[in-house]
């Protein structure tokens, strides 16, 4: 092995607000040894997600917390460097919980979500695994489905020019749905019309951001689906049509104040799930794990077919991963963000 080093990130404190220096703090250990069943895995890509806000607090989730002191949970992709694990052979790519760190121990012991071989060959570049054809594509599949667009309907998806919402948005495109994304900023609007095809973008930091929404919706919304919370999901309630389906997949606009609850702002126009009769119904992606091969198949087909379009934002460096997530929640970065930890090692 090149590095007996291994850089990484330990979670200190709980953030308020944004991640700051002292609560993920950055540090070299020695790479650990392997024993028996295990792998060592060299991470190649981490996904920054907005839930990796959510793991360094303490509500009530669909996984534990990150502990203090532990290094910090993320997803990745890698290559395996050396193995006593028949299933993982060494120069195998791989997908699963590598988290903040160069270097990590794979022995099926983190949450039993085991770490998966890639196929061979690959269909995609190795980062889009943790994007359009990983977890991110998968919950724009998975959202869409739920939220069952119709052909005329209208969809509106928050968070539009991120990983799961620029999916989400053309996915319901190929139904037939007319399609509004909102996001932050005119140029994420544009480049939502004119390189995704969706029908209109409402930039939500113009002051008259509802008034754009309602002009692009003038027939209401069929279908919400939420990335954000906060004013923009209340608003949107408020322009459900009868029998309107809301699709929950993230809260984005709350997460940086799971550590004080108080400071949560509620939903007003709760009331319209119940006048217009509408579903509203949460998903956790990995819930559905036995169908990703199948989706993501589908995925990769629609890529291939060139009906399906996606943007990655890739920095250079794990050191750089918490100011990285920092912009990706401040909406700084577009499409999937990741951090390119170290190139592939050619296999003889
Ligand atoms: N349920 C699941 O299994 C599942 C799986 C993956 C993701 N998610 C959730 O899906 C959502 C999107 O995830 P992603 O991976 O697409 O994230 P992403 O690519 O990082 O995009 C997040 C975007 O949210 C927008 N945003 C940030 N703060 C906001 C606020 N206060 N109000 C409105 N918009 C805000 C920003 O875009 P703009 O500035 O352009 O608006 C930001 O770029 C998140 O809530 C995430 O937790 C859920």
């Amino acid at each position: 092995m090149n590095s007996p080093i291994n850089r990484l990130f330990r979670l200190r404190n709980r953030p308020r607000g944004r991640v700051g220096e002292g609560d993920l703090e950055w540090g070299e250990e020695p790479v650990a040894e392997i024993g028996d069943g295990q792998a060592l895995v060299r991470t190649l890509y981490l996904s920054l997600d907005p839930t990796n806000r959510v793991w360094m607090s303490r509500i009530r989730s669909y996984i534990p917390p990150v502990e203090l002191g532990a290094v910090m949970r993320g997803l990745g992709v890698g290559q395996v460097v050396e193995s006593r694990r028949p299933d993982l052979p060494v120069g195998a790519f791989v997908l699963g919980f590598t988290g903040w760190q160069e270097y990590c121990v794979a022995d099926d012991s983190v949450l039993e979500i085991p770490f998966t071989v890639l196929p061979d060959p690959l269909p995609a570049p190795l980062s889009a695994f943790l994007g359009v054809l990983g977890h991110t594509g998968i919950s724009a599949f998975i959202g869409v489905e739920l939220g069952d667009p119709q052909p005329g309907e209208t969809f509106v998806v928050s968070a539009a020019a991120g990983a799961v919402g620029s999916i989400a948005g053309q996915l319901a495109k190929q139904r037939g749905a007319r399609v509004v994304g909102i996001a932050g900023g005119a140029e994420k609007c544009r480049r939502l019309v004119a390189e995704l095809g969706f029908d209109a973008g409402v930039d939500r930091h113009s002051p008259d951001w509802r008034e754009a929404l309602d002009d692009v919706t003038p027939h209401g919304i069929d279908v919400d689906f939420e990335n954000v919370g906060g004013p923009i999901m209340d608003h949107v309630l408020s322009r459900l049509n009868v029998g309107a389906r809301v699709t929950l997949c993230g809260l984005i606009s709350e997460y940086d104040n799971y550590n004080d609850q108080s400071d949560q702002l509620g939903l007003r126009n709760v009331n319209q799930l119940l006048m217009q009769r509408a579903t509203l119904r949460g998903f956790i992606v990995t819930d559905h794990v036995g169908r990703y091969g199948e989706i993501i198949g589908k995925l990769a087909t629609a890529m291939r077919e060139g009906s399906l379009s996606y943007e990655e934002t890739v920095v250079e460096g794990l050191e750089n991963a918490r100011d990285t997530l920092n912009q990706a929640l401040s909406g700084d970065t577009r499409g999937k963000t990741i951090v390119k930890v170290a190139s592939p090692t050619p296999v003889s």
